[in-house]
């Protein structure tokens, strides 16, 4: 590989990619492979997507960066459109999915002290055993992953953490000073974990009676990968403030955001928070796009479907090398028999056979295709699995 002087803070599969065309990449030697992986959800709408490229490359030859120090003719149109998508009054941008959690945490914190009348200093956030939210000081903090939080100490005060899917243990944690409730509707880099049935509308339910704010960070899980625009809508739940990112920057340029109600958004006033790039008229432009594109409802069908015709495949499989699979629209956590093999050397099989994908936390796996996948990419990608466990046709 000739990326040695890249710090180490990743372990990629031993290929080189040079190219891409919706769920198909293909590497420096030309060998071509289905991309179940799809920038972890960033390239929901494939590699190269028409509509997306298009609309970036109108706005690369118009203008790129503002700055928000003056206003851009993209930020209003972007903004309106994701509020309407997501059913919301107020959007604040950022760039990455990081930002955007930080940006929901300091926007809970601020509504505690200024609207629920918590003494600065003493606002309390209940975040869930498992989570994944970005990589930042404050984040990794509440991390209960060890390899992302060892030697990153002193750790940021003001965190609970309680089991996730169990509610009862969200009520028991609240207190005076608890400001907001910090969950992903599936946990997806905890390997697909989906919580049981109920459990979402039952912790907005206790935050209500609790006026604590609940913030569902679908950076990964929103946007169409589930089959519905958010993956808390399954359960019909309104969160208080989502964080959205990835795919909402269509695999081409970092956006993330927050999108809340006035009365929670409106804490945030002139100085109080910013970013250079937030919102800037390329990342706009992008975005937008994405919100149009999610808004006629075709990709999350497509989640839907495909990923039916995926769980089926896979399911077929359990017993046959696979412990468990867990699936909602189109993204999967297959649990490997561990007996059998790690997730990394299932990873490199399914390389072997043509599939990209990643390991998460010894012996899981995730799959995440582009929503645009075709029904072939998904019969390759099920093939593929059922080689790499050696199981029989
Ligand atoms: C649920 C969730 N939140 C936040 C993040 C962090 O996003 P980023 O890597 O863009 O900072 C991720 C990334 O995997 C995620 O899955």
């Amino acid at each position: 590989m000739e990326d040695e002087h890249a710090a180490h803070n990743y372990g990629p599969l031993p290929v080189v990619l040079a190219e891409g065309k919706n769920a198909r990449v293909t590497d420096v030697a030309g060998k071509t492979y289905i991309d179940a992986l799809a920038g972890y959800s960033a390239l929901n709408f494939g590699h190269g997507n028409e509509e997306l490229i298009a609309a970036a490359k109108e706005q690369l030859d118009k203008m790129t960066l503002t700055s928000r120090a003056f206003h851009s003719d993209r930020l209003g149109p972007f903004t309106r459109d994701l509020a309407a998508l997501t059913g919301k009054d107020m959007v604040l941008p950022m760039n990455t999915g990081a930002e955007a959690v930080e940006t929901a945490l300091k926007i809970a914190r601020k509504w505690g002290a200024d609207v629920k009348g918590v003494e600065n200093g003493k606002q309390h956030i209940i975040v869930m055993d498992g989570n994944f939210h970005g990589r930042t000081t404050t984040i990794i903090s509440f991390s209960t992953d060890e390899e992302a939080r060892a030697g990153f100490g002193p750790y940021a005060p003001g965190f609970s953490v309680v089991e996730y899917g169990n509610a009862q243990a969200v009520r028991e944690a609240i207190t005076p000073d608890t400001v907001a409730v910090l969950l992903e509707p599936i946990q997806g880099e905890g390997g697909v974990v989906i919580p049981p049935e109920g459990y979402l509308a039952e912790v907005r339910e206790i935050t209500r009676e609790n006026n604590v704010l609940m913030i569902c960070d679908e950076i990964q899980s929103g946007l169409g990968r589930t089959g519905t625009t958010l993956a808390s809508q399954y359960e019909g739940v309104e969160a208080d403030m989502y964080t959205l990112g990835k795919a909402l920057g269509g695999g081409i340029v970092p956006v993330s955001a927050v999108v809340a109600n006035e009365d929670v958004m409106g804490v945030i006033t002139k100085g109080t928070h910013g970013s250079t790039f937030g919102g800037n008229p390329l990342a706009c432009a992008v975005g937008h796009q994405v919100v149009k594109m999610l808004a006629t409802g075709e990709h999350q069908k497509a989640a839907a479907e495909r990923g039916k015709q995926l769980a089926e495949g896979l399911e077929a499989l359990v017993g046959k090398g696979l412990v468990a699979v867990r699936t909602r629209g189109l993204w999967a956590g297959l649990d490997i028999d561990p007996e059998l093999m790690t997730g990394r050397e299932a990873c490199e099989k399914l390389m072997e056979n043509g599939v990209l994908a990643k390991d998460t936390h010894g012996s899981t796996i995730r799959l995440a295709p582009p929503l645009t996948a075709t029904a072939e990419d998904i019969d390759a990608i099920v093939e593929a699995v059922r080689k790499a466990l050696g199981a029989d046709a």
